[in-house]
């Protein structure tokens, strides 16, 4: 199968095409399109032209799309999984439950694209304001430029293109090199679903070919982004005056308190730690628990670890499959072996089977090793024990990240005092970081990022306010 770019509403043939291949099993998947710099610019133009289009798209309308959309890709929701699972590997029970997700983040945008309201403003709180009325407008940005990961290839585009639209933007949508085809088919459904031509582009390839174009081109007046936080600050340094939304990586932490009941939560932690191979940007990567139960959470979190399916991404009871890419198997066995030399104690797993890294739990990891404080993005978690929730909170903090974290307890002033304290964007009580349904606030602070995500908290990010005076 051969993949093409879709620029203003037509399905263009590209100079060159790179072969895609599965990350577990090395098939073929397709050839997919290589958009050139040139092709950047043309989608940036397909995209500026239809502005006026989506600007001046009754709101019922644009709800009505998105709506038809969310029922298109429902419909189509195996079909969905299949090319999510293929990929990004990503085990099929999960590629259900995003195509489920991404059903539900459409139907948010069509609601939210009709409760887009400014406000009026009492100008005579101010002396010399008397004698005027004033209110706000929310208006489209414009073009918006969305970047997408490949760790949830079609929810995260989902999450730029459904509220991009809702707002009345165009987007030039650049998804990830290992899983353009996701992108490719929200593009398919949109256009069955009466979008105008040029409101979506999709262009994939190289990611800085691309990015350096909708980054610095003038038509394009926002950029969203979700990767890492080195490319996420190259964008901004070269965004200029630009209005930029970066949804960046964490090394996400739980803490256990002494009265927490193990059992209940000891499989929410496993699946935090491991769903899609720890390939997410709020999995489990760091467990705090309180000295007293330390051992048999240990003990527990491995039986259940042991239990895990281990395999093939379209098998429908796996649960870990291979890692994106052969380099990234690599790095984190380099990382692995420097925990290690630093003093830390594999567990369970550690090793590699081709593009599989088996689920792993390392114990007395020394807290500068790179699996504690850089983002590891694969099945590998780590397991300390602390003497206070004060000093697991001490540990989740000492972190150039801060995007979710969680704390179980069946103390409220102790989850209180922890949601106070903890520095991240998200506290979950009595649940892992790894906890998001698609219309809450969703976003970071530190490195994790800037901006919010969440369809009506994305569309905020999208719109621009206009003052209206009226002088009586
Ligand atoms: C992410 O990895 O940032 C997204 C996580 C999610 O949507 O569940």
């Amino acid at each position: 199968m051969q993949q093409h770019l879709f620029i203003g509403g037509e399905w263009k043939a590209a100079s060159s095409y790179t072969t895609l291949k599965s990350p577990y099993s090395g098939e073929i998947i397709a050839e997919v399109a290589e958009a050139t710099a040139e092709d950047a610019k043309a989608a940036i133009q397909a995209a500026s032209d239809a502005r006026s289009e989506m600007r001046t798209m009754p709101a019922h309308q644009r709800s009505a799309i998105l709506e038809k959309l969310a029922d298109l890709l429902e419909e189509r929701r195996e079909d969905a999984a299949r090319i999510i699972a293929r990929e990004a590997s990503k085990p099929w029970k999960a590629a259900l439950a995003e195509v489920d997700r991404t059903v539900q983040t459409y139907k948010f945008a069509a609601e939210e694209a009709k409760r887009i309201h400014g406000e009026t403003i009492p100008l005579d709180a101010a002396p010399g304001g008397e004698g005027r009325m004033a209110y706000t407008l929310k208006e489209p940005v414009g073009v918006v430029g969305a970047i997408t990961p490949f760790n949830f290839p079609l929810n995260l585009v989902a999450h730029k293109v459904g509220p991009a639209l809702a707002a009345g933007n165009t987007v030039v949508l650049k998804p990830a090199e290992q899983t353009p085809l996701s992108a490719y088919l929200i593009a398919e459904l949109l256009e069955q679903a009466g979008l105008p031509a040029g409101a979506l582009n999709v262009i994939s390839g190289d990611g800085k070919t691309i990015g350096d174009v909708l980054v610095t081109d003038p038509r394009v007046s926002y950029i969203t982004f979700t990767g890492s936080p080195a490319v996420g600050t190259e964008i901004r340094s070269k965004a200029g005056l630009k209005r930029v939304t970066l949804e960046l990586g964490s090394n996400a932490a739980v803490i256990i308190d002494r009265d927490t009941d193990v059992d209940a939560v000891i499989d929410r932690c496993v699946s935090g730690a491991f769903a899609n191979q720890g390939q997410v940007c709020i999995s489990v990567q760091r467990i705090y628990v309180v000295d007293e139960l330390y051992d048999t959470f240990v003990s527990r979190f491995i039986e259940a670890t042991q239990r895990l399916k281990i395999g093939d991404p379209l098998e429908p009871d796996t649960d870990v499959s291979a890692l994106i890419s052969a380099k990234d198997v690599e790095r984190v066995r380099e990382w692995l072996e420097e925990a290690v030399q630093a003093g830390a104690r594999i567990a369970l797993g550690g090793q590699a089977k081709g593009g599989i890294l088996e689920p792993t739990v390392l114990l007395n990891v020394d807290p500068t090793s790179k699996v504690s404080c850089r983002e590891v993005f694969a099945p590998l978690v780590l397991i300390h024990s602390v003497s206070s929730i004060d000093e697991a909170v001490n540990h989740v903090n000492d972190s150039i990240y801060g995007l979710q974290a969680g704390i179980y307890t069946r103390n409220i002033t102790t989850a209180l005092d922890a949601a106070d304290k903890l520095e991240v964007g998200g506290v979950m009580i009595n649940d892992i970081p790894s906890f998001r349904v698609d219309h809450m606030p969703y976003g970071g602070v530190k490195q994790s990022g800037t901006g919010r995500e969440g369809v009506k908290y994305a569309m905020e990010e999208m719109l621009e306010t206009k003052l209206i005076v009226i002088k009586r």
